[in-house]
C-alpha cells in the first residue's frame, strides 16, 4: 500500500484529492494547520474506508515541516496543494502581507520539497498551480506573482529529479472551484491522479490540457453576470465580496 501526503487539506481540492487517492488504495497523509476540521475530514474519509493519518502543521514554519518529514518518513507521493487565493492590487498591498503569501504558496512548497527528496522512498511530487501564473491582472497581483514563482520552481524540480527517476508535476488549475462541471474538485482530482499514473509531463493544464485563453480575473468577471453563480463563489471564497461591484464594471 503506498501513501500519499496531501499539503493543504480544505474543503475544496484537498479533500477532493484525498478521497481520490484513498479509493486507489493509497494510505492518506492529510496536513493543514486547523486539527479539527482534519480530523473531520479523516473520519469522513474513514467512512468510506479510506485510512488517513492527520497532522496540524503551518508550512510556513520549517521546523514542523522538518518534524513532520520525520513522523511521516516513508510516503511515496506528495501533493503540495496549499495556496493562498487571496485579491489585492499592485498599489495597496503590503509588503508584509506579500511576504507571507510568498511565504505559503512558494516557499513552503520548496521547503517540503527539498525535505521530501531526503525520505525514505519519494516517487512523485505534484503541485497545484494555478492560471493565474500565466495571467498577471491587477487584482490577482500578489496570486499571479507566487503562483509564477511557483510555476518557475517546479518545472525546474521536474528536470532535476527527472533523472533521479522521481516525477515531478505541476497542475496548472484554470477555473474557480465548484463553478462549472469540469471545476467540481472531485474530477479536477481525477486529472492528479492520471498524473500520478502517467508520470511524463512537467505541466499538466486543467481543463482542457491546454493554457487558457482567459485570466481567472476575467473569468471571474463573466461570472459575476449570474447572481447564482456569484452567490456559489462567495460561500467559497467570501475575500472575493469587496471585489464584486469592481467586477461587475
Ligand atoms: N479554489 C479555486 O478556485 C482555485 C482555482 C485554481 C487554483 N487553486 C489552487 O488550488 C489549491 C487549493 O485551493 P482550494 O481553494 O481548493 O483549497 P482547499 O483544498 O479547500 O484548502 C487548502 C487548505 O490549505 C490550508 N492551508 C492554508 N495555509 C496553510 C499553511 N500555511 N499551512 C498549512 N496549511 C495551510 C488551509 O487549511 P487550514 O486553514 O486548516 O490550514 C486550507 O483549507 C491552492 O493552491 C489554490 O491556489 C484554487
Amino acid at each position: 500500500m503506498k501513501k500519499v501526503m496531501i499539503m493543504g487539506v480544505g474543503p475544496g481540492f484537498g479533500l477532493a484529492l484525498a478521497q481520490k487517492f484513498g479509493e486507489q488504495g493509497n494510505t492518506i497523509v492529510l496536513v493543514a494547520r486547523n486539527s479539527g476540521r482534519l480530523t473531520e475530514y479523516q473520519e469522513e474519509l474513514a467512512e468510506n474506508e479510506i485510512k488517513a493519518s492527520c497532522h496540524a502543521v503551518d508550512v510556513t514554519k520549517h521546523e514542523q515541516v522538518q518534524q513532520l518529514f520525520q513522523d511521516e518518513s516513508e510516503v511515496d507521493t506528495l501533493i503540495y496543494n496549499v495556496g493562498n487565493t487571496a485579491l489585492d492590487d499592485p498599489l495597496t498591498s503590503s509588503l508584509d502581507d506579500i511576504k507571507a503569501t510568498f511565504e505559503t504558496n512558494v516557499l513552503g512548497c520548496i521547503d517540503a520539497c527539498q525535505q521530501f527528496v531526503n525520505t525514505k522512498r519519494p516517487q512523485t511530487i505534484l503541485v497545484t498551480g494555478g492560471g493565474a501564473a500565466l495571467h498577471p491582472s491587477a487584482l490577482t497581483t500578489t496570486l499571479s506573482l507566487t503562483k509564477a514563482a511557483l510555476r518557475s520552481y517546479v518545472l525546474s524540480l521536474h528536470d532535476v529529479l527527472k533523472e533521479k527517476g522521481i516525477y515531478v508535476g505541476l497542475l496548472t488549475i484554470q477555473g474557480i472551484a465548484d463553478v462549472g462541471a469540469a471545476m467540481q474538485p472531485i474530477k479536477v482530482a481525477n486529472a492528479y491522479v492520471e498524473a500520478a499514473q502517467q508520470r511524463n509531463n512537467a505541466e499538466i493544464f486543467y481543463p482542457n490540457n491546454q493554457g487558457s485563453k482567459l485570466s481567472e480575473f476575467e473569468q471571474l468577471q463573466q461570472l459575476a453576470k449570474d447572481p447564482k453563480t456569484v452567490e456559489k463563489v462567495l460561500k467559497n471564497h467570501p475575500e472575493f465580496a469587496k471585489y464584486l461591484d469592481y467586477f461587475k464594471n
